[in-house]
């Protein structure tokens, strides 16, 4: 990861920013972005987190995450074009497998669109396929796409 770039927790209060960033990093065709009010909702529930990723001050990445009982849940990944494939995805990841730890989960679980790149990305920080939920995800064309999910054990170590 290069230098500039810091990771730091957020709260409702970058809703405006993570919007912006969903709205580069999503594509509409296929119906994974979450809407301001979805995000606010998971933001106001138990266990929620959000880490934001700035490069030089600007808003480039988010992750949302929730943990209850021991079990976690990826909700949602994103960097913006432009910062790609610099580790930015990757770092974030990284440290919400580390919060999720300190909160003693022991299971992270993600879903993702079957034929998304971040599979590539998922498979090599060690989560594996456990299921499959089929249509899941409806996009603008219309046409109903497989959400495939997956877990990522964390042993107490
Ligand atoms: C997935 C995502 C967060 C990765 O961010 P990133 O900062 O580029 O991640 P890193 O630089 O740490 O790692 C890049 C890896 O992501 C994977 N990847 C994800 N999307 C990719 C794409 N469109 N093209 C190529 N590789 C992609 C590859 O495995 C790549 O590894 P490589 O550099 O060895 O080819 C980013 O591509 C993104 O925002 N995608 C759109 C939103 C999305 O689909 N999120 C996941 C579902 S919630």
């Amino acid at each position: 990861m290069v230098a500039s770039v810091t990771i730091t927790a957020g709260s409702t209060a970058n809703l405006g920013a993570v919007m912006q960033v969903m709205a580069d990093s999503f594509d509409p065709t296929f119906g994974e972005a979450w809407t301001d009010p979805q995000c606010a909702g998971i933001l106001g529930m138990m266990g929620s987190w959000l880490l934001i990723a700035r490069a030089d001050g600007e808003p480039a990445g988010f992750a949302l995450s929730r943990a209850i009982a021991g079990e976690g849940e990826l909700l949602l990944i994103g960097v913006r074009p432009q910062h790609r494939q610099r580790g930015i995805g990757t770092a974030l990841l990284d440290r919400v497998v580390a919060e999720a730890r300190a909160l003693n989960v022991t299971a992270l679980h993600l879903e993702v669109r079957e034929g998304n790149p971040a599979i590539a990305l998922y498979e090599r920080n060690g989560f594996r396929q456990v299921g499959r939920r089929a249509g899941y995800y409806r996009g603008r064309d219309g046409i109903a796409r497989d959400a495939l999910t997956y877990k990522r054990n964390l042993p107490i170590i």
